[in-house]
């Protein structure tokens, strides 16, 4: 970390103390109150972390006022559009694009490490059929600890790069073994020749019976949702993995706890919400009565897709969401899917009204990817699945720098406690 170039003056008790203020490369100052519980006795309160920088960190960086992403540097409009999933994968792990040599060789490592060992399918016959694939997503990639254990020496930076090359190859047939086996159908084995989206999509959508020819448009699709998703700087699950992680846990064990944090609904659950959200609404007739009702406090009504904890102006993703959608209902041959034109009627009003333009709320990722993916063919369950297969590579890059910090420790949160004060143990015969 660089010399800090100002500082803070905290008074407590009657006593200054001076806090260093560190300046990162883009973005807000940070003060450093590492060693305020040393100098003062006292902790700082900040539940929810929205004021704490928790890590050091070079990956990703977001300017919600702006509208920014930039995954090293790289505007995710650029990766977007002009790049592609494996070479973000490549950008975000290793921190710079590849050369043409290191990406074909990038890629043909993943490419050929996408089966997955076959004793694994038994451990997938154990679940119930109506299990949410989550819940499978979670339990089978913390198995992966059991069988990849010539990979969970954390301490060896060789064994760290194959289980992470492990996790970004195997994810998505991990995540459409998930499927097959909630709709009771057959593994679909992953296909070398196929690129990562492609063969993806073969692998949800193939039967042994009759092949699923991928239709590049699809594929283009599937490849940009999970560029759009790859990293999001400290959020929720990536603060999970490296709290995880902090512990020395391997990694396949600290991406599981990513996986468990990002079902949450108010993580990872929100395109299905937009969705949902879409189908009730169901004609543009209903618009009006709708936004009436999100602007009515009593209703507890909000327009899903909508807003954002960091972006207070277009969410960068959702233009590119939107983009996307129209191509794929293009190639579909539909020019009236009446979910698309709810969508679009419901952006148009909500960015002329005074109500959402005061709050300064904007359409987010989740606004239109939920329509894409149910066009593609992914019912609503598999949703946060398709956004862990992406955010893998963003929480293994952001596990891979954590471990590889110098002073890196064991995450250790401390509270305001406001339970009870020392009292005497009452035995069971005396209590009231
Ligand atoms: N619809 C209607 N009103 C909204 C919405 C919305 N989607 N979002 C915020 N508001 C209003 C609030 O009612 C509040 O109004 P008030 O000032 O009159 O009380 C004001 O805007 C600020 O709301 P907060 O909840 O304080 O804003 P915050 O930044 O904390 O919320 C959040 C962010 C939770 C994402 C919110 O915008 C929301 O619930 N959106 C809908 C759910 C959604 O789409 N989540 C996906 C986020 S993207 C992702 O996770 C990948």
């Amino acid at each position: 970390m660089a010399e800090p170039n100002k500082v803070a003056t905290l008074t407590l008790d009657g006593k200054t103390h001076e806090l260093p203020v560190h300046k990162g490369s883009i973005g807000p100052d940070v003060v450093d109150i590492t060693k305020l519980y040393g100098e003062t006795g006292a902790f700082t309160y900040d539940p929810g972390f929205t004021s704490t920088a928790a890590c050091q960190s070079s990956i990703t960086y977001i300017d919600g006022d702006e509208g920014i992403l930039l995954y090293r540097g790289y505007p995710i409009e650029h990766l977007a559009e002009q790049g592609d999933f494996i070479e973000t994968c490549y950008l975000l792990y290793y921190g710079e694009l590849p050369t043409a040599q290191q990406r074909k060789a990038f890629e043909k490592n993943i490419t050929y490490h996408t089966m997955v060992h076959e004793q694994m399918a038994q451990f997938f016959r154990g679940f119930r059929r109506d299990a949410h694939p989550m819940a499978v997503m979670v339990a089978t990639v913390g198995a992966m600890a059991a069988f990849y254990h010539d990979s969970i020496d954390i301490n060896d930076a060789r064994q760290r790069e194959i289980a992470s090359h492990r996790m970004i190859a195997k994810m998505p047939t991990i995540a459409a073994m998930a499927y097959k086996y909630s709709i009771g159908q057959p593994f679909v084995y992953p296909r070398n020749d196929l690129g990562y989206a492609a063969n993806f999509l073969r692998m949800c959508f193939a039967v042994p019976c009759e092949d699923y020819v991928v239709n590049p448009v699809f594929a283009r699709a599937m490849d940009r949702i999970f560029t759009l998703h790859a990293d999001h700087e400290q959020n929720a699950s990536t603060s999970t993995v490296r709290l995880a992680g902090s512990s020395g846990a391997n990694p396949f064990a600290c991406i599981a706890a990513g996986i468990a944090c990002l079902w949450g609904p108010a993580h990872g659950g929100a395109n299905e919400a937009a969705l949902n959200m879409l189908k009730e609404i169901g004609k543009k007739e209903n618009i009006p009565a709708f936004i009436d009702k999100v602007k009515d406090k009593s209703s507890n009504v909000r327009l899903m897709g909508f807003g954002h904890r960091v972006y207070k102006n277009y969410d960068p993703r959702a233009i590119i969401m939107q983009k996307t959608a129209y191509e794929v209902f293009d190639a579909l041959g539909v020019d009236d899917d009446p979910l698309l034109e709810v969508a679009r009627e419901l952006e148009r009003i909500a960015l002329s009204d005074e109500y959402f333009i005061s709050r300064k709320l904007y359409p987010n990722v989740d606004f239109y990817s939920g329509i894409i993916l149910r066009a593609l063919g992914f019912p609503t369950s598999m949703f946060t699945v398709l956004f862990a297969v992406a955010r893998t590579i963003g929480w293994i890059s952001q596990w891979k720098e954590m471990i590889a910090e110098p002073n890196q420790k064991i995450g250790r949160p401390r509270q305001l406690y406001v339970g009870s004060e020392r009292r005497d143990y009452v035995s069971l015969s005396r209590r009231g």
